[in-house]
């Protein structure tokens, strides 16, 4: 692998409990060993992330998987069908789980995922131990999607691999497994009626379950400008978000997809916010999305940068 150094350069930081930046083929994730508190205390602190809020651990397969969490039927077939990829599972710890405590902000369950980009596996590899990685952004900001976006947010005292543009873009789905019939925590990029397929029927957690998944917080994702969704014009002194065909009338403009696909709109979305929020427009206009398979995703975190 031609960044092999950078691998190696990484892991050893990770080893000696600093933090490193990667990518993954969802977002790019801020790292730290998942063994150590001390690691993972300054991922908290580094991100400015309220301590209730527990972050994923990424580990190379699903046999390590098993070495940390418990693995229910529904579980274990989901982690067949989409592991390597862009799915988090919430799964009861073990007892003799060796994952720091921290990781899991004092709940007794952990969300675990295998990814499937190279440059995360290949550091999993050389690392030799599970990876926790929330997305590199600061606490309720834009999830980066390139080295650049993660630069722009913690400088260049973070060692980062650059691993270019993130093919997915969106963050991965996260379902809860833990206890009784599974729910979608988080929207992502592997769709509901995927997960359908494999287990059934499976239902989309409302706001009574942002206890239970404190990353649900109802602000997350905020660019500094306002946001209007479903716009059908636009107002003087807004950027258009456009998906589709545009809006005339616009200054400022950026195009989730032109063609109205959804996965090119989802690998767009955090790029193009950030363009939007550094621009001279006053605020964002952003037009309606399908809220179908990947449109829920993409409306979810429209909706929660959209909060006051
Ligand atoms: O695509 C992704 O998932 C990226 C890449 C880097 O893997 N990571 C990511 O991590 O988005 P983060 O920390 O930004 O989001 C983790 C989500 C949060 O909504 C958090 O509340 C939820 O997973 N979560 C983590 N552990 C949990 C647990 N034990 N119970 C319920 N929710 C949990
Ligand atoms: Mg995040």
């Amino acid at each position: 692998m031609k960044d092999r150094h950078h691998i190696v350069e990484a892991a050893g930081l990770l080893q000696r409990e600093k933090l490193a930046a990667f990518p993954t083929e969802t977002v790019y994730g801020l790292g730290g060993n998942a063994l150590s508190d001390h690691a993972v205390a300054l991922i908290y602190e580094t991100k400015g992330r309220p301590n209730f809020n527990p972050l994923i651990v990424h580990v190379p397969s699903l046999e390590e998987a098993k070495r940390y969490a418990i693995f229910n039927d529904e579980a274990q077939q989901l982690a067949k069908n989409f592991w390597p990829g862009a799915l988090t599972l919430v799964l009861p710890r073990r007892k003799d789980c060796a994952l720091s405590l921290l990781v899991s902000a004092g709940l007794d369950t952990v969300a675990v995922r295998v990814p499937a980009h190279p440059v995360a596996q290949a550091l999993l590899k050389e690392a030799g131990f599970p990876i926790a990685a929330p997305s590199a952004n600061k606490s309720g900001r834009i999830s980066p999607t390139e080295a650049a976006h993660v630069r722009a947010e913690f400088g260049d005292a973070l060692y980062i691999i650059d691993g270019g543009a993130c093919e997915v873009g969106i963050e991965s789905t996260v379902v809860d497994v833990s206890e009784g019939t599974p729910v979608i925590l988080r929207p992502g990029s592997i769709t509901k009626e995927q997960i359908e397929k494999i287990i059934g029927t499976i239902t989309l957690a409302g706001k009574e379950s942002s206890i239970k998944s404190p990353g649900m917080m109802d602000r997350h994702y905020a660019p500094s400008k306002p946001l209007r969704l479903d716009a059908t014009d636009i107002k003087p002194g807004e950027a258009l978000l456009a998906f589709g065909a545009e809006i005339p009338g616009a200054q400022i403009v950026q195009n989730l997809s032109p063609a109205g696909d959804l996965r090119e709109a989802a690998a767009n979305l955090f790029r193009m916010l950030r363009l939007l929020d550094s621009s001279d427009a006053k605020s964002i206009a952003v037009m309606p999305i399908p809220k179908e398979g990947l449109g829920v995703a993409l409306n979810d975190r429209l909706g929660r940068a959209a909060k006051i």
